[in-house]
């Protein structure tokens, strides 16, 4: 198939690449030059594991980045991945969706293929396939056959290649057969459950599953935070708790919280979208409530040993929210250095991806090359990332001023680290 994506962000051109691999003809559109020319040059603007692979052996071939939206006249399907950033109430701004239905309405005027299908794959409010892109785009072109769906992506990041691949469930939402068909027909070499809803239905399952997904995380903070208290192991708790098959042993990791593009962003919007309402969303609340007070914790943890921060070199082992990525939106790693440099203390970093990144945050702040650098001579240290190689980590550490190790991801291996909730 013809496919046209709007938004080369992290959704759009991961699903534009692994679209392409699935042997289907792909134009990635993004406003931004650089990033254009980045694509088409086959060098990922983010860093996602085995991204580069696909994209060396798909462009100037059946995959291409544009400025320009004319591919959409001549496709079967048309993206749109652009982001939904959060306004200042936690609800969601859709100005890009809105542009970029009404940039679809103006190729369509110019030509279009038989029964055009725009689908979207942003997260975006229950509603807002039916009330904003098919009205927007039907505002400006009554006389056109469009069909729509919404069809969420599932993608975490760092592991987003295999995520495409293997789906746990492709949802389509839509009520038009010829849509559902042709979305079903995209996709026919995954193994994947396919469930089909109504288009509100699978925008509420995505922000529904994120809600869910982050609960499970303060919930296992909650719980993590009160074992700590009584002396006993949360994980083992978990552990216990995970194989109830009704529970799953997944996303039950207690530490730092969760941070990232999605989770804080889509639990504000439903919260947000529960009070406008009228309704109360106290777990929401909570959720977020419990997620902005771990890193505190790890805080008062070093505070508890070592009194005063005031000019103490501080090891921060982890950057991005999350191993595997480049990426710190919403990183807990934030706040934590936040909170350091507001108690005098010098936080020295390390990341081995996304030290760049935290550069245009904190441009001032001491960045090092290794963990065995960054604890050189430090009073104390905290692990803000899963990154797997933190649990090499030994020797290291004995470089330290102060053996003070504060493990927020349940990764260090040495014997005598503390962890923020166990
Ligand atoms: C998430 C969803 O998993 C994905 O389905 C969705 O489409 C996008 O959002 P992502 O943000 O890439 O993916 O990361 P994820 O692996 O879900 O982790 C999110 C955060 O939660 C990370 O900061 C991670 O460290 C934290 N986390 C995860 C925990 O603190 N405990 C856990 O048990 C699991």
């Amino acid at each position: 198939m013809n496919v046209t994506i709007i938004g080369g962000g992290y959704v759009g051109l991961v699903t534009g690449t692994c679209l392409a691999h699935l042997d289907h003809t792909v134009t990635i559109i993004d406003i931004d030059k650089t990033k254009v020319d980045a694509i088409n040059d086959a060098k990922s603007p983010i860093y996602e594991e085995g991204l580069d692979v696909l994209l060396k052996e798909h462009i100037g071939k059946n995959l291409k980045a544009s400025l320009e939206y004319s591919s959409i006249q001549t496709s079967d399907i048309v993206f749109i991945t652009v982001g939904t950033p959060p306004n200042t109430d936690g609800s969601s701004n859709l100005s890009y969706i809105r542009s970029a239905a009404e940039n679809i309405a103006k190729e369509y005027m110019i030509g279009h293929t038989q029964h055009p299908i725009v689908v979207i794959k942003s997260t975006v409010p229950p509603g807002t396939t039916d009330n904003i892109v098919r009205k927007t785009i039907q505002g400006c072109i009554p006389d056109v056959n469009v069909g729509y769906c919404m069809n969420p992506e599932f993608l975490r990041e760092g592991r987003a290649i295999v995520d495409f691949f293997e789906p746990d469930r492709i949802i389509i939402g839509s009520s038009d057969q010829v849509v559902i068909e042709k979305i079903k027909e995209l996709y026919e070499n995954l193994d994947s459950p396919i469930l089909v809803t109504g288009s509100t239905a699978a925008e509420m399952i995505k922000y529904t599953a994120n809600a869910f997904l982050a609960t499970k995380i303060s919930f296992s903070n909650e719980i993590g935070n009160l074992c700590k208290k009584l002396n006993v192991d949360v994980y083992e708790v978990m552990k216990g708790v995970g194989l109830d098959h009704r529970i799953s042993p997944f996303f039950l990791n207690a530490g730092a919280g969760f941070g990232g593009s999605c989770f804080p962003k889509d639990v504000a919007s439903l919260a947000s979208m529960i009070a406008q309402n009228d309704l109360d969303p106290v777990l929401l609340k909570a959720v977020l409530s419990i997620n902005s007070n771990q890193p505190e914790k790890m805080i008062l943890l070093l505070k508890n040993r070592l009194i005063s921060l005031n000019g103490k070199r501080i090891a921060v082992l982890g950057l991005a929210f999350k191993d595997n990525t480049d990426d710190i939106r919403e990183s807990r790693s934030i706040p934590v250095i936040e909170m350091l440099l507001s108690s005098g203390a010098v936080p020295v970093c390390y990341d081995p991806k996304a030290t760049e990144n935290m550069i245009q945050v904190f441009p001032d702040l001491m960045y090092c090359s290794s963990a065995k650098d960054a604890l050189k001579d430090a009073d104390g240290c905290l692990v803000m990332t899963e990154w797997p190689e933190f649990a090499e980590l030994d020797e290291e550490f004995s470089l330290m001023k102060n053996r003070i190790i504060i493990d927020g991801r349940h990764i260090l291996t040495i014997p005598d680290a503390e962890g923020v909730c166990w």
